[in-house]
């Protein structure tokens, strides 16, 4: 009984261990690249579960809202220092680097409306409080996008 525990125990860390192998090999991605588009896939999850509450307002929680607020906060400091090496380009455009001043701009900009969210969502109760935080929030992300994100269909 133990032997065959083992046995079944070895196979399937082997078989972790060699998935783990083919998704990292499958994204070939740099890791700073891989991180920053992580912390930003998260942005997008916490982004939209704020949004669904606000096209859907009979669907507002204040506690879900609060709670994801207060992630993009703490979360919004994360990325920026994976994008220093200028030959891990992934999805962004050249002008991170060339226009450097203004990158840094956005994500600071990005930063106090994350931060001012939260403030806000802490100290409400109501989706009407909240709304303008939220689309400020929203804007900074966009205005971003816009000038340094590579679209799909650039
Ligand atoms: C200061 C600039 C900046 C801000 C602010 C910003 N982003 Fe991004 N975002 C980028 C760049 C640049 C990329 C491309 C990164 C890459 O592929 O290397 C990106 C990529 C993404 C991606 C795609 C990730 C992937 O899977 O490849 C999502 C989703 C995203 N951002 C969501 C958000 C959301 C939501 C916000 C606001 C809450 C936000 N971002 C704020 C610059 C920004």
């Amino acid at each position: 009984m133990t032997q065959v525990h083992t046995k079944q125990t070895l196979k399937s860390i082997f078989g972790i261990t060699l998935l783990t192998a083919i998704i990292g090999l499958t994204a070939c991605t740099n890791p700073d690249v891989k991180a920053r588009q992580d912390i930003m896939k998260n942005y997008g999850d916490a982004a939209k579960m704020m949004g669904d509450m606000v096209k859907a307002p009979d669907t507002f929680d204040i506690d879900v809202f609060r709670e994801q607020a207060a992630f993009l906060d703490k979360e919004s400091k994360t990325p920026w220092s994976h994008f220093e090496d200028t030959k891990a380009v992934g999805e962004a455009k050249p002008e991170v680097w060339s226009d450097n001043a203004g990158f840094i701009s956005a994500s600071e900009d990005f930063q106090k409306a994350a931060a001012d969210l939260n403030m806000v969502a802490q100290n409400s109760t109501t989706l009407a409080e909240v709304k303008p935080a939220f689309g400020a929030v929203g804007k900074s992300c966009k205005s971003c996008h816009d000038d340094y994100q590579v679209k799909k269909d650039d």
